[in-house]
């Protein structure tokens, strides 16, 4: 391709290219990153506790015609947060027909038909802000949605609304008003009529003060626009309403419900007995400032299954009156809870999960030790945490057969007798997390046959026996933290083959890992641990190898035994290694020394507060992703590697799918990422600082011409200059020369290339186009004429200047056509040019019918423009027929150093021998002979 030929291609490439960069919207691809990574958008509140494959969000916009162009048409998850363009046009997303969730925030107005196309939609969440003005909706707004199943409408003013505009609502199962100044149930239940489907209501946020009489529609009841009213609702959610008063019978329309939830609210559990509702499966009343409840009353009542009583005051758990039969759950997590006593809870027969969480309890007295009588609970599921319980007698569950969760973190147990756990048999999950734990006997944990987690985190352990973990045979995942030198020896030796994942952590420097110990754990993958140095007692016979994950925090060394070689790199199994160096200083060899480059599966990589390390421990940043060739994703994190500059550092990196750069600085980054890693797909920055330099140059370029990858929330990065924050793009664009000034720049620069080649080649491309000219048309003459004509009319076409005739007829054309035989032919143009020609043509004519061409060197020849032509045009040809063709004669003794302005010239002669006209009379014999063999063979 020519230099023009480029040049168009670079600019039109530019101009449709640009939008690759997105301004507005970010996306997130689920699969790419997670369950590694947890990304979430942090604008769309809970909507992103939806799930979704390949989720965007855009925000701030203004134009959506403008940034839906940045939305993948696959995208199945979208959110619109801080809407600033108003209205919304009819159809205006009827392109992404994969969209499953929609979530609008802002300041919006919908015309008609605006979801038209989604058939696919199931979920629409609509929450309009500060609004000012009523806003009314098209009639028709939602008409399309054939397969909308939730439909959230926060803060448009249900009395605006015209009804009917959930008429073509055909599937609609859940409605959500939130925030809509209603002040009646009936408001809305009275127009929902149409709604066959509806099964969840939620109101909530409203301004519901009283449940009225009137509030009970009767289905004989003619409703507004004529419809009857149907209702198959048995989801009701009044949360975030006053509700001071609940009328009798004023819930008639509800009395069968799966879930009544009314927390937040003002109340009075017991008008709910008149209220019309005569069976509720779960009660949710958290935050209802509750002091008492009758949970037994209650349950038998509205045959209640669960009690979700969280954020109340209660602080005593009352069973005295009516029976518990049905209640299976009880929530009473974040109340006032001194206690658990037996003869409270001996009632709840049924009862299989109990939270009582975040309360003050100190005195656990769950089953009666002290009667003989057999009594067996069904609890499986039982949360004590965070509370004040100070030790764990003999026997305290041993009637909880059935227990299968047992929650105990974040308490001040300071002893646990042996036997506590007697007869718990089927436990598989006890947390003992962030206790005074000191000792761990042989008898302890008896009776745990069934644990599978066990965690003993954040305890002081100085004494365990060996025997202690004796009783678990099917222990998968353990936590541990020793204190004492000896245990951190010997720790391992207390586990058992079944393990799979060991986090352990010392508060002491070292942790050893003795191959002795891990030799039996054949079913060990995952290790998690805390610790500065981490020792591993043997590298020759390394047993680690069978280690997939591994998670060290707070570290800075992990070498073999007796050496100060790094031993990460010999794990080579390792699929997953996350390293956190917790900010500590060493100049040392540290762990990030190894050869990760030996971990060739490891997938996953994350480092994290190497920030004090970098730059200070001998660690070379270019070398360390080496021989990565597997890894997909790479998480840095306050790493303190913050210049992103040389294709070195990513150059194996050829598998990377997913970069996450969080909490850092970086100074610089340039267009190695994109051509070192063909397969990345997203560079996620997440509070990032950047340094305002034209550094990232490459970055910007990379990020508007490659349709590969994108830079998650590329337009709200920030750089500082002086401490100013200023946005990055708008920096580099501005400063940097790129985008629309790099292209004037590319094609400024261009042109003046052009005009550059044009005027430094123009005089050759001009003879060389000439001398094309003519050698085509003597070709042709030749071929017109005929292929029996001899090829060559003479055996030399002679170039000399004028001055210089004197020699050719004296001694040249006498030597070489009259002293033969051979008698050979010779062109002079003096002679044998034909008169009336073009000039060129008859040099051209000459040269192209002449076996040879031999140049007469002598000053005034060098000086001759024609002489020079026709040196040109010998050249040409011989290039052109690759073939030798050419001879010269120096007439005049002229040094190098004269000939060195005629470049052509000089570079010939380098290349080829020439004649020197000799002045003796012996040399001029020999000099002819030389000339008639080369001319005459
Ligand atoms: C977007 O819509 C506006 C009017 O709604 C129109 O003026 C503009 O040209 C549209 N832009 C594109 C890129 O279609
Ligand atoms: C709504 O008002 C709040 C505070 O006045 C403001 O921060 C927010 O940006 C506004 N939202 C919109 C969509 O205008
Ligand atoms: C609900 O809407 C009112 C105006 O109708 C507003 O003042 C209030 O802040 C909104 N509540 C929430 C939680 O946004
Ligand atoms: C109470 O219910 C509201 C509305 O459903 C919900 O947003 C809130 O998180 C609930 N609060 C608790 C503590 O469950
Ligand atoms: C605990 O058990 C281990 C091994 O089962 C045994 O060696 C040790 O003596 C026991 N300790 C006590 C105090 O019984
Ligand atoms: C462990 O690493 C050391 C040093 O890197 C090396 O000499 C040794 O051979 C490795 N051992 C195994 C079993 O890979």
């Amino acid at each position: 391709m020519n230099i023009l030929g480029w040049i168009t291609y670079i600019m039109s490439t530019c101009s449709f290219c640009l939008c690759v960069l997105r301004m507005k919207c970010q996306v997130l691809e689920k699969e790419s990153f997670s369950p590694d990574i947890h990304l979430t958008f942090d604008k769309c509140g809970e909507f992103e506790l939806l799930n979704y494959k390949l989720g965007v969000n855009c925000d701030n916009v203004e134009a959506l015609n403008e940034s839906l162009v940045e939305v993948p048409l696959e995208t199945d998850w979208l959110c619109l947060s801080n809407y600033k363009g108003r209205k919304i046009e009819t159809a205006a997303f009827s392109q992404l027909t994969n969209l499953q969730a929609l979530y609008i925030t802002g300041n919006v107005e919908l015309l008609s038909r605006t979801f038209s196309g989604l058939s696919q939609l199931s979920t629409l969440w609509i929450i309009l802000e500060n609004i000012s003005t009523t806003i009314t909706f098209h009639k028709d707004t939602f008409d399309g949605l054939n397969n909308l199943l939730e439909l959230k409408l926060f803060g448009v003013q249900f009395s605006a609304l015209d009804t009917s505009i959930f008429n073509n609502l055909h599937h609609l199962e859940h409605l959500i008003l939130e925030n809509n100044s209603i002040r009646f149930l009936s408001t809305v239940t009275k127009s929902l009529g149409r709604l066959k489907t509806l099964q969840k209501l939620s109101i909530i946020d409203n301004d519901i003060d009283v449940l009225r009489k009137e509030d009970c529609l009767h289905s004989e009841y003619p409703a507004i626009n004529g419809q009857y009213v149907y209702f198959n609702v048995s989801v009701l959610d009044l949360s975030m309403n006053k509700l001071q008063l609940i009328e009798n019978n004023s819930l008639c329309n509800f009395p069968h419900l799966s879930l009544f939830k009314a927390n937040k609210t003002g109340i009075q559990t017991k008008q709910m007995f008149q209220s019309g509702i005569r069976i509720i499966l779960t009660v949710s009343l958290t935050m209802t400032d509750m002091h008492l409840m009758e949970l037994c009353e209650y349950s038998s009542y509205f045959k209640v299954k669960e009690l979700l009583l969280g954020y109340n005051s209660v602080f005593k758990i009352n069973t005295y009156t009516g029976t518990c039969t049905n209640l299976e759950k009880i929530d009473l997590s974040h109340n006032l809870l001194e206690g658990i006593y037996s003869n409270q809870i001996k009632t709840l027969k049924d009862l299989v999960y109990l939270d009582v969480s975040f309360n003050r309890i100190n005195v656990l007295d769950i089953c009666p030790v002290e009667t003989l009588t057999v009594f067996s609970m069904k609890l499986e599921h039982l949360n004590i945490s965070f509370n004040y319980v100070t030790s764990l007698s003999k026997g305290q569950f041993s009637c909880l057969q059935n227990l299968q969760v047992l929650s105990l973190e974040y308490n001040k147990i300071y002893t646990i007798e042996d036997f506590a756990f007697d007869g718990v048999t089927l436990l598989t999950f006890l947390n003992l997390e962030n206790n005074n734990l000191f000792e761990i006997t042989n008898f302890t944990f008896y009776s745990l046959f069934s644990l599978k987690q066990l965690n003993l985190y954040e305890n002081s352990l100085t004494d365990t026996e060996p025997g202690a973990f004796f009783w678990f045979n099917k222990l998968e995942d353990i936590r541990l933290m020793f204190n004492n030198i000896l245990d951190e020896i010997w720790w391992s030796q207390y586990i058992d083959v079944s393990v799979q994942h060991i986090s352990v952590k010392t508060s002491n420097t070292f942790l050893s890992l003795l191959s002795e110990n891990f030799n039996k754990l054949s079913n060990l993958d995952t290790m998690e641990i805390e610790s500065k140095h981490v020792v591993v007692d043997t590298c020759q016979e390394f047993v680690f190898t069978r280690l997939k994950e591994i998670y060290l925090r707070d570290n800075l060394f992990c070498t073999c035994f007796g050496s100060v070689d790094q031993a990460i790199g010999n794990f080579t199994n390792l699929e997953k290694l996350s390293y956190d160096a917790n900010s500590q200083d060493s100049t040392d060899i540290v762990t990030l020394n190894s050869s990760l480059q030996y971990l060739k599966k490891l997938a996953f990589l994350r480092i994290e507060n190497t920030d004090k390390l970098i730059g200070r421990a001998p660690i070379n940043v270019h070398e360390l992703f080496h021989g990565l060739s597997n890894l997909k994703i790479l998480h840095l994190k306050n790493s303190g590697i913050n210049h992103f500059d040389s294709a070195a550092i990513f150059s194996d990196l050829n598998s990377l799918e997913f970069l996450l750069i969080e909490n850092q600085d970086i100074q610089e980054m340039n267009e190695y990422a994109s051509t070192s890693m063909p397969n990345l797909s997203y560079i996620y920055f997440k509070n990032v600082i950047f340094a305002c330099n034209c550094k990232f140059g490459g970055l910007l370029s990379w990020l508007e011409y490659d349709t590969r990858a994108s830079i998650i929330n590329a337009h709200a990065q920030n750089c500082f200059i002086n401490s100013i924050e200023t946005n990055m793009l708008s920096f580099l664009r501005s400063n940097c020369q790129y985008d629309s000034n790099f292209r004037i720049f590319i094609s400024t620069f261009s042109t003046i290339l052009v005009f550059m080649c044009i005027s430094i080649f123009h005089e050759s491309i001009w003879w060389y186009s000439l001398y094309l000219f003519y050698t085509v048309k003597c070709w042709l003459n030749h071929r017109l004429r005929g292929m029996e004509e001899d090829l060559y009319r003479y055996d030399a076409f002679v170039s000399y200047n004028t001055h210089d005739e004197q020699w050719i007829t004296e001694h040249l054309l006498p030597n070489l056509e009259q002293n033969g035989p051979p008698f050979l032919r010779v062109c002079i143009h003096n002679r044998d040019f034909e008169i009336g020609r073009d000039i060129v043509e008859n040099i051209v004519d000459s040269i192209y019918k002449s076996r040879w061409t031999i140049c007469l060197i002598t000053r005034s020849y060098l000086q001759s423009h024609w002489c020079s032509l026709e040196m040109r045009m010998a050249t040409y040809r011989l290039v052109a027929e690759s073939k030798d063709s050419l001879i010269f004669i120096f007439l005049d003794k002229i040094s190098r150093e004269e000939l060195q302005c005629y470049h052509r010239l000089t570079k010939l002669l380098d290349k080829k021998t020439y004649l020197e006209w000799p002045h003796d009379l012996n040399g001029q014999e020999l000099f002819w002979a030389r000339l008639r063999q080369v001319i005459g063979g």
